[in-house]
């Protein structure tokens, strides 16, 4: 199994950013805590980040043209905003799983709608870094055959 952890804007300043909402774990700790567990369970796991809409929607494509098996996919702040996200997800074949470190329902109204989770088979939202981690139980889950 591939997959791919993909994060959006500003997610490369975890640790430092508002570490009250998004906790004291940079982006390195959460890439190395989870490429451990992958190991463990033989999934070919890779990470990518990226400020930038476009370099998202491109890696988005190539995870179709590469075969990848899954997404788990922080869009930060374009969670709230990216249409273009949104088609880019609807034009592949692979399962996304959208997540958020921060309960977004419990957060400014701008928050509570996302454009993202009608195409993603489900989404993780408040249980801090830990829901990359729950994300990729769910893909192993998937995996087993359990209908996701
Ligand atoms: C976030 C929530 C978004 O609303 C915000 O813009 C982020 C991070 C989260 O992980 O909680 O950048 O996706």
């Amino acid at each position: 199994m591939k997959l791919l952890v993909l994060n959006g804007p500003n997610l490369n300043r975890l640790g430092k950013r508002e570490p009250e909402v998004y906790g004291a774990e940079t982006l390195a700790d959460v890439e190395n805590h989870l490429q451990k567990i992958a190991s463990e369970h033989l999934v070919d796991i890779s990470f990518y980040q990226s400020n930038t809409e476009g370099a998202l929607i491109d890696k988005i494509h190539e995870c179709e043209d590469n075969g990848f098996d899954g997404i788990i996919f922080n869009p930060g702040a374009y969670t709230h905003t990216s249409i273009a996200i949104r088609d880019a997800i609807a034009s592949i074949n692979v399962p996304v799983i959208e997540i958020h470190i921060s309960n977004v329902h419990s957060r400014e109204p701008f928050r509570h709608t996302s454009l993202i989770a009608p195409v993603c088979i489900g989404q993780l939202t408040g249980f801090g870094t830990g829901g990359y981690e729950l994300a990729l139980q769910a893909f192993l889950l998937r995996r087993k055959g359990v209908r996701l």
